[in-house]
């Protein structure tokens, strides 16, 4: 039981993909053109290298491209760039070899850690790919729809969803309420997104059967079609995180400042002990004016911020 025990674990371990969710399966591209891949990683490897790699074996992959050194073999065909904000990096692939090819999003753990990946197939084809979209890179204005039209010569159960929370393509569908695909035109779906607001900004993945296209979204604030309510609201909430960042800093320096004074009581403290006399001697006197109650000073400090 044991050493199968470990082996599940071992193989978990070097097929793992939590650390890091791109398209599921495979995404189609015409011979020649670029397609751009995003790859969202945990908040915890913001500060870590990424790359690509390019294998259909983990272990004897090639490194395509590292977010260290931008440089590429062969040149020119890759690009990769890191939004440490948002915890996602983004490869784009422009490829003249035609047929399946397996990459691999990953990111450098350091020496004692296996690096964390995940695979991705890329299907290349001379003529117009499988699934289809004329840009990937998609801008609306704040309180606008946008329609997105795909063209589809594939099968399969077909859904939209945010990167990081599509489940299985299985499973399909559409996840919000403010999305809807019109299927109404043979071989072309298209998806409406209503009610565009600044957080819908991101990448979305559009997918029929195994066949996945990533697409990034980014909203914009236009002053002719804004909507004034919706910007107030999202003004607003950054007003209100900015204050809270303000408060739980002031709080930090309060209770960092706590921890000091109630250390160097201690010691003024423990003076009245014979036993530690000489250190209590070494304390410049100044340190008297600390005999503070730390638990009393949270408590006013507790009733000024709330
Ligand atoms: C999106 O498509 C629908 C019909 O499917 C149309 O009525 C609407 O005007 C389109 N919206 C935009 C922003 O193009």
């Amino acid at each position: 039981m044991a050493p199968f025990l470990v082996i599940v674990v071992t193989l978990c371990r070097l097929t793992g993909t939590h650390g890091i969710t791109t398209v599921s399966e495979e995404v189609s591209v015409e011979v020649g053109a670029t397609v751009s891949i995003p790859c969202l990683y945990k908040p915890s490897h913001k500060n870590l290298v990424k790359y690509l790699c390019k294998g259909g074996v983990w272990l004897s992959c090639d490194k395509i491209i590292t977010t260290n050194s931008k440089s590429s073999f062969p040149e020119g065909q890759y690009t990769i760039s890191d939004d440490p904000d948002q915890g996602v990096f983004t490869v784009s692939i422009i490829s003249q070899e035609e047929g399946t090819q397996t990459y691999w999003c990953a990111v450098e753990m350091g020496f004692s850690k296996l690096d964390e990946k995940t695979q991705f197939k890329l299907f290349v084809s001379k003529g117009k790919s499988s699934l289809y979209v004329d840009q990937q890179e998609i801008t609306g204005f704040a309180g606008d729809s946008i329609n997105i039209s795909f063209d589809s010569k594939t099968h399969g159960k077909r859904g939209w969803c945010i990167l990081g929370h599509c489940k299985e393509p299985q499973d399909g569908f559409i996840e919000g309420s403010h999305y809807s695909i019109d299927a109404s035109k043979q071989g072309v779906f298209v998806v409406t997104m209503k009610d565009l607001d600044m957080e819908s900004s991101g990448w979305y993945i559009f997918f029929q059967g195994k066949l996945n296209m990533p697409i990034h979204l980014t909203v914009a604030v236009n002053s002719k079609t804004m909507n004034t309510r919706k910007f107030k609201s999202v003004a607003s909430k950054g007003i209100k995180k900015n204050i809270l960042v303000k408060q739980t800093l002031k709080l930090n320096q309060i209770v960092s400042s706590l921890i000091k004074v109630s250390s160097e009581t201690d010691v003024v403290y423990s003076s009245v002990m014979p036993v530690h006399s000489t250190a209590a001697q070494n304390k410049p006197t100044g340190d008297m004016n600390l005999k503070v109650n730390p638990l009393l000073v949270i408590h006013l400090i507790h009733a000024f911020i709330y």
